[in-house]
């Protein structure tokens, strides 16, 4: 039980126009309560004077009450101390009020849903088991985060806020933040664009989902990268979109086979640098002609640039955004690789005639994004910091990278296939017929390594079977255990 709940009184409606005596009231609603959980075993409750003053009711009904409480056990008095709920009250009771969701709940009547709601895939579809350690994906190397200059920063912005930044309440967000991200994006990523069109919002996935509200209507075709990035996938299901999966190679979305399958479709959704989760870059060729037929069919590319910040043996490769000339793409990139995920910043890059409609959606979804992290990251870019921390951090994952595709062709040798290893904080390995990913996910997890499976991210039936290992956050140390740990998973094949 926490603290924060020492002493509160749960919610007691008194009804003075109803017969029901007030000791009557006040005993219902604390039963009630500890029924349901809401109060329990151990917890302190209010004296019957603050209680009495809490709820305008004279100290007598209330002294009542929990003398009946106490009398059915339900309230327990300590000398000195108080009243608490009883410390001998069965456990189930909590348990069973706490742990089982509302969903298990039975409620009579019609509970009518909207279809988007009934539609929407389950939140967790078993891609990853999340825990912290090796192969977790989508971990930096936290423990080489330059925490003191950021908490400096930090306490900087909490001490002395501008009041500009307490003020500002711009749908887009902070300008100085979106001037530093622009001069960064037309410098490292090839993107054109000035502030005006960039819009800060709570990581890629808010981005993703402000852009299908602005572009999608249900019914509507799109491209979707097979296999793919899930929570796109469930984004799309549940706006009532048509989904074509277009399949992926080594140059990435094969934009002929999606011409094929559905030209057309509104919007094709690509992550060109570095795609997810078969790691591939997207060759210019493709590119090339992503854009062409988005132009002379008036559809949408929205670019998911999650993960294009590392790039190791080649310099990184421009973001196609800059290849449009015709404002056809929506560009999304995000802090939680370069930063950390519970950051929750990232960006959209707008074409010019769209910001009004996008602020318009953006701000019932929630106004304005919060300014503390917005004012301290542009800080953190115009002091160096952010650059100094992506170049160690280049090398740092290059090395991570080098020694893991070295375990892998020293364990596994030819039984394995690997993909994607050429940028980013993932890689991806093809297993052998016969072998299901989920399973191996499952047994891996349980000593302690944390992949992700690649057939979930498939929408059709034809499947690969396949593990997403992240390196970002495991040591080159940890490193040919945790493989050495992987054939021992796989020896049961
Ligand atoms: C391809 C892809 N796009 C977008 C996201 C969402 O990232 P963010 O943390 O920026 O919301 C992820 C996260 O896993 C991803 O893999």
């Amino acid at each position: 039980m926490s603290n924060a709940s020492i002493g509160i009184s749960p919610v007691i409606t008194i009804d003075r126009g109803t017969p029901t005596p007030l000791q009557e009231q006040i005993y219902d609603a604390y039963r009630a309560a500890i029924l349901r959980g809401d109060l329990g075993a151990g917890q302190q409750i209010p004296s019957s004077r603050e209680l009495a003053s809490e709820i305008k009711v004279s100290r007598f009904p209330v002294v009542q009450a929990y003398a009946q409480l106490i009398a059915e056990g339900y309230f327990e008095g300590r000398i000195g101390a108080g009243t608490f709920i009883s410390s001998s009250l069965p456990e189930h009771l909590n348990f069973f009020e706490h742990h089982v969701g509302p969903s298990a709940r039975v409620f009579s009547g019609p509970r009518r849903l909207a279809d988007r709601a009934s539609r929407t895939p389950a939140a967790n579809m078993g891609t990853s088991t999340g825990g912290w350690g090796a192969f977790g994906i989508h971990q930096p190397a936290f423990d080489h985060f330059p925490f003191k200059t950021w908490s400096d920063l930090v306490a900087r912005h909490s001490l002395n806020p501008r009041a500009a930044s307490l003020h500002q309440t711009d749908p887009l967000g902070s300008l100085r933040f979106r001037e530093a991200i622009s001069s960064y994006l037309h410098t490292s990523r090839g993107v054109k664009c000035d502030a005006s069109q960039v819009m800060i919002v709570s990581g890629s996935q808010q981005a993703l989902d402000i852009t299908v509200r602005v572009l999608l209507d249900p019914e509507d075709s799109v491209w979707i990268e097979e296999p793919g990035y899930r929570l796109l996938r469930a984004l799309l299901i549940s706006s009532g979109c048509r989904l074509i999966p277009v399949p992926v190679d080594d140059e990435g979305m094969d934009i002929s086979a999606g011409i094929l399958r559905g030209n057309a479709a509104r919007v094709a959704f690509v992550s060109p640098s570095h795609q997810y989760p078969l790691g591939s870059t997207m060759s210019i060729s493709r590119r090339l002609q992503l854009v062409a037929w988005a132009q002379s069919s008036g559809a949408w590319i929205v670019e998911d640039d999650y993960d294009s910040e590392y790039r190791y043996g080649s310099r990184p490769i421009p973001a196609l955004q800059g290849l449009d000339v015709n404002g056809r793409v929506i560009y999304i990139g995000t802090f939680s690789n370069v930063m950390f995920p519970s950051m929750r910043i990232g960006y959209l890059v707008i074409p010019a005639d769209l910001v009004e409609r996008f602020v318009a959606i953006r701000s019932f979804m929630d106004i304005f994004p919060p300014y503390l992290h917005q004012e301290v990251l542009t800080d953190f870019i115009h002091l160096g910091h952010f650059g100094r921390h992506l170049r160690k951090m280049r090398m740092l994952y290059c090395a991570r990278r080098a020694t893991l595709v070295d375990c892998l062709y020293a364990e596994f040798g030819e039984k394995i296939e690997v993909h994607g290893s050429e940028a980013g904080m993932y890689l991806t390995v093809t297993l052998p017929e016969g072998i299901r990913d989920t399973e191996v996910v499952e047994r891996a997890a349980k000593i302690g390594l944390w992949m992700g499976a690649l057939s979930p991210s498939y929408l059709g039936k034809h499947v690969r079977h396949g593990l997403v290992l992240g390196f970002g956050s495991t040591a080159p140390e940890q490193i040919p255990r945790a493989v050495r740990g992987l054939r021992s998973v796989l020896a049961e094949w």
